[in-house]
């Protein structure tokens, strides 16, 4: 088959499409041929050589895909060849074939194409695992989610509402606040030129939100805290701001009696990614058929021009996801 290989760990012209094996399927796997694979920030870490994947994981780039079921293994009982399927991925997203878990392949929801549904598995998922299982958000909560137009952020503004937040306040670039407002954002902070822990706590009389979720780790640490509520969750899902910090004030930690939980999806188990799969499903399906929740595109490339949705990533222009269109 056909991926996406690179020449050597480094810039995105290392990107190009040449030939490997087709994976083979286990009983209980299914073979998927992808149409559409997206891109996440991931991606451009290991193409620099900075985030190898998981031991037994493809050495292929792409953590998630939309395609057609094309072979079944023996055992498997929930998929049939010809199903449309989307499904969350530990490398190998971006080629023709892929072998994946029945239980951790997806429907597409009625009406998708397979661009919209390549949109869903890693950001939906994530948001999904930091707001409902590691912060365990509450009707009436008010929530930060940092990079608001970043993939996930798109998906955790639209979960966030649905799940019943009182406030969402998001940080972004300024170009971007008008999309994070039609998902549903209720206050769009300029991160460029004001201080969002100022702006949250003028705005909920000093008490703070009681979920953060955060990809800034060190930039972010001190505001995070100067900005978190009575028993606040800070869930950190990146390290986009650093990781050291020379002097912080952690105070808040003890008088707010704040929960720091950092989290990483693509290591986990195979027990957890599927109990994962199964809740997200179960919460958000229907909204998605019913356009409650939606999938945020904001181009789709040809899997010839990898190499420019790469750097369209990496000089932060999209709104929400990039995909990857997979050729023949
Ligand atoms: N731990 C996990 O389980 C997990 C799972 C999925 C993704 N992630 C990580 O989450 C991060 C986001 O992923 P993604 O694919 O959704 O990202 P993305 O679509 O590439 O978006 C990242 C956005 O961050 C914004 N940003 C940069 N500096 C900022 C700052 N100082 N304050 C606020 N926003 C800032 C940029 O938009 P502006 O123009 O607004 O600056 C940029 O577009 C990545 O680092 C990814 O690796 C982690």
């Amino acid at each position: 088959m056909k991926a996406i290989l690179l020449h050597d760990f480094g810039g995105p012209s290392e990107l190009y499409v040449g030939n490997v094996d087709q994976p083979e399927i286990s009983t209980q796997e299914i073979l998927v041929r992808i149409k559409c694979s997206a891109l996440n920030r991931a991606d451009t870490l290991q193409r620099k050589g900075k985030y190898p994947p998981p031991s037994g994981a493809s050495e292929i780039l792409g953590l998630e895909m939309a395609g057609e079921v094309v072979s079944v293994g023996e055992s498997v009982t929930k998929w049939e060849i010809g199903d449309r399927v989307m499904g969350l991925l530990s490398g190998g997203g971006y080629a023709q074939f892929i072998n994946i878990h029945e239980d951790l392949a997806m429907p597409i929801p009625t009406g998708f194409s397979f661009e919209e549904a390549a949109a869903i598995p890693e950001v939906f998922l994530t948001a999904y695992q930091a707001l409902v299982d590691l912060s365990n958000l509450q009707i009436g909560e008010q929530v930060l989610i940092h990079a608001g137009a970043s993939g996930v952020g798109t998906a955790a503004i639209q979960l966030a509402k649905s799940l019943g937040a009182a406030q969402v306040f998001v940080t972004a670039s300024k170009a971007k606040h008008e999309l994070c407002k039609s998902l549903g954002a209720d206050h769009c902070i300029d991160y460029r030129n004001e201080d969002f822990a100022k702006v949250i706590n003028d705005k909920t009389n000093g008490k703070g939100v009681n979920v953060i979720l955060d990809f800034l780790m060190a930039a972010y640490f001190q505001q995070n805290l100067n900005a978190i509520a009575l028993d606040g969750r800070l869930v950190m899902l990146a390290t986009m701001g650093g990781i050291q910090v020379s002097e912080v004030n952690l105070v808040n930690i003890l008088r707010r009696r704040a929960r720091i939980i950092g989290t990483t999806l693509r290591s986990r188990s195979h027990t957890y990614k599927s109990k994962l799969t199964k809740g997200m499903l179960e919460l958000t399906f229907d909204k998605f058929e019913t356009g409650d929740l939606k999938p945020v595109v904001d181009r789709v490339f040809d899997w010839n021009d990898v190499g420019k949705a790469h750097q369209f990533m990496e000089d932060n222009k999209n709104k929400g996801k990039i995909i990857l269109k997979i050729g023949d």
